[in-house]
């Protein structure tokens, strides 16, 4: 922390022109301004300037960078602070800044104080050049005589200028997860939040694209993508004021979460980041993607196996000859791991149903007497490798840990009656001793099993029972804050000590898919609904913002245990193949024909997986268009090779309407274009012959799908 002295003196030396803080990427640019009376004024957020002059003689976008209460401005505030005389003003003022560029990352912060009050706020940006995408965070830090509370501290607040804005964003449920709407931002304010604490993605996802002067296009038109990293409650809100400049103000929600910062503490927000493309929408998911798969992601780089998870093939309901059927198939297949999901521990009270046993992680004796190893031994001796699932936040009350620990269960104290959801409750992660036991249930199983190198972490419940036993009564609303950043210590301690071990962030489905989880894991368990058609939109709005890599797909049976929807192995397949290809079914429920094809389509994926997982994604034909189909493409980086998908969604009748364009392709070269993972006879007229990327991308191919749950997989492949 700077020393308080330093600060008159930088301001003393600083003071005599107004400066200019450019915060850059190859193709974005962030600008402010200082003013001669030291207020930093957002200029600008759009396009890379390669000169600034005269910048400052404009007027502000915004007149501060970090908007705070008590300073005269009608907008949403980012920083409202209780001081320690009991006053609410804030006015921030520059005293410094610093600027360096290290490997391709250019840091700035930009340090200022309060006029009257010892109170520091530094505002932190990295900025990505060759992604294009710059994060932003703050740190608080109370150098006052008595503690202070904190009463709104977003991560960011930043302006537009434009004549009208476009909001696309993220809803959805459990089974349901990131629909998409997109609605014109009229004057007020727009707010995506949640208070459920944990599992906090379920029903809005902490994201956006927000278009400026006209609606989001793919391929045209200036579009801002943002994504808070954050695992707790959030809350982004979007004001379009009085005079037609919309401030978007991202960060924790601030709802019953007052935080109290006593002398000398820091308070540090999570990151948001933001991309900007004037190329539309695509351009921003392609930017995010890349910079998520290189600094965002575990192992971004690094090709994902394709796994066999026990869950819709067994549910409850295994004992250790089930298991081992289940992974000779796999093996047959040619899946690379298989996963064991809930229902494998608890004795007392054993885990054969949701009611019962969560929190006892001792293998249950009477499903699996020989232990896990046993199974491991299986497994490699069919060549291959093993991981388990676990939910170390929660306990079922009818369980040991219940029993044994009734203080670590978060409560709502003075006897109310606990509210359940799935039968069970949670762990207050505030508290220490919990946090040991959290990490140590995962890292004790690793321990024991070296040979476990996969680790599915489920979470099936929000907070709801609002109380902690730990924190003291006057902290109680530290909670919130608390868990999720003791979860994201509990994670990052985990990948350190146990750096080969995938993780997968998982639950109830898709509701921990944001990127403060994903810096610590791999992938998220995408959706609990595996229909190939509710996949296509949830796998279309996820991939807006989230790489395809780490949006783990599953084939599973049919008819789909959730809508109960019929559908051919092909086309679950070739939907499958969008994301981190999965299984999810009995093989032993396959006939010799589907086992034949799936070991033909899993062969498939593994020789093309590169380009799915690595490669920059292009969407083609929207499922929300209403024409019954769906396209998307993905391209290598050298341009060298890309897969294009086509679906068909719905019956059509005879017609001409099933072209695809491919995209993002060399457009000096021509491809050799062959559909592939076929079950039967070719679909494509272009099968087998070369064609120049110009027809390609401006005439298309046609492809032959009429009937509803057909699809196409074509490679392309570039002609030297
Ligand atoms: C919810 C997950 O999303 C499912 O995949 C499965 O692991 C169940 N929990 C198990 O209880």
């Amino acid at each position: 922390m700077r020393k308080i002295t330093l600060f008159f003196a930088i301001v003393f030396c600083c003071s005599i022109s107004a400066q200019v803080i450019h915060v850059k990427t190859n193709k974005n640019s962030l600008v402010y301004n200082v003013t001669k009376s030291k207020k930093v004024h957002q200029a600008h957020y759009g396009k890379r300037l390669n000169s600034t002059e005269g910048i400052s003689n404009l007027k502000a976008i915004f007149n501060e960078a970090y908007p705070s209460f008590g300073n005269g401005r009608p907008n949403e505030v980012a920083l409202l602070v209780k001081h320690d005389d009991g006053t609410l003003v804030t006015d921030l003022f520059y005293l410094s800044h610093d600027q360096n560029t290290k490997n391709g990352i250019q840091y700035t912060s930009i340090h200022l104080k309060d006029e009257k009050k010892n109170l520091f706020v530094d505002l932190h940006f990295k900025a990505y050049r060759k992604e294009n995408v710059i994060e932003q965070w703050v740190s608080i830090i109370n150098k006052e005589s008595k503690a202070i509370e904190l009463q709104n501290f977003a991560s960011s607040a930043i302006g537009f200028k434009a004549r009208e804005y476009y909001l696309l964003h993220f809803y959805g449920s459990w089974r349901k997860e990131m629909q998409m709407v997109e609605e014109k931002l009229t004057n007020g304010i727009k707010v995506i939040e949640t208070k459920q604490g944990v599992r906090a993605t379920e029903y809005e996802n902490p994201s956006f694209m927000l278009s400026l002067n006209k609606p989001a296009q793919e391929n045209s038109g200036e579009v801002i993508a943002g994504a808070l990293a954050w695992s707790g409650n959030y809350k982004l809100t979007f004001q379009l004021d009085e005079v037609d400049r919309c401030q978007v103000t991202a960060g924790i929600n601030p709802f019953a979460s007052q935080y109290t910062l006593q002398p000398n503490q820091e308070f540090t927000t999570p990151r948001m980041i933001y991309t900007f493309s004037y190329e539309g929408k695509n351009q921003a998911s392609i930017n995010l993607h890349r910079w998520a798969r290189k600094y965002n992601l575990r192992a971004g780089d690094e090709i994902r196996p394709i796994i066999l998870n026990s869950w819709e093939g067994a549910y409850f309901d295994f004992d250790a000859k089930l298991l081992k059927g289940m992974m000779d198939g796999a093996a047959e297949m040619g899946v690379e791991y298989f996963i064991l999901d809930d229902g494998w521990f608890g004795n007392k009270y054993p885990r054969n149903l949701a009611n019962a046993g969560l929190g006892d992680w001792q293998v249950n004796k009477k499903k699996l007497p020989n232990g896990i190893s046993d199974l491991i031994d299986h497994a490699e001796k069919k060549g291959l490798k093993f991981g388990i699932w676990v939910e170390p936040e929660m306990a079922n009350p009818k369980s040991e840990l219940a029993e044994n620990q009734p203080d670590w269960i978060i409560q709502r104290k003075n006897n109310r009656k606990p509210m359940l959801q799935k039968n069970q409750l949670l762990l207050d992660l505030s508290n220490p001793k919990v946090q040991d036991f959290v990490y140590n249930v995962v890292s004790d199983i690793l321990k024991e099993n070296p040979r476990i190198t996969y680790i599915k972490w489920d979470a099936n419940r929000s907070i709801q029972n609002y109380g902690s036993t730990y924190l003291t009564s006057n902290n109680q609303s530290h909670l919130w804050i608390d868990y999720a950043k003791a979860l994201e210590v509990v994670f990052a301690k985990l990948g350190k000590n146990h750096p080969k071990v995938i993780f997968q962030a998982s639950a109830s489905g898709g509701a921990r898919v944001e990127y403060g989880i994903l810096k610590n894991t791999h992938e998220f368990w995408t959706s609990d609904d595996t229909d190939p058609i509710e996949r296509i939109f949830i796998q279309w709005g996820t991939n807006h913002i989230y790489p395809p890599i780490a949006s783990a797909a599953h084939v599973t049976s049919s008819p789909n245990h959730q809508t109960g929807r019929a559908t051919p192995l092909k086309f679950r397949f070739d939907v499958a193949m969008g994301g981190r290809l999965g299984v999810e079914l009995s093989p032993t429920k396959l006939n010799s024909e589907e086992l034949e094809y799936a070991k033909k389509a899993i062969q498939i994926y593994k020789d093309k997986r590169h380009i799915i997982q690595f490669g920059d994604l292009y969407r083609l034909l929207s499922p929300y268009d209403d024409d019954g189909y769906a396209a998307i493409n993905y391209v290598t980086e050298n341009k060298d090779e890309a897969i294009l998908f086509v679906y068909c969604l719905e019956y059509s009748r005879r017609s001409e309407r099933n072209v695809v364009k491919p995209q993002g392709i060399d457009p000096k070269a021509s491809y050799l274009v062959e559909e592939i993972n076929m079950d039967g006879k070719n679909k494509i007229s272009a099968h087998k012959k070369v064609l120049s990327a110009e027809v390609l991308m401006n005439r298309g191919i046609d492809t032959d799908l009429r009937k509803p749950f057909t699809s196409v997989m074509i490679q392309l492949t570039k002609v030297k």
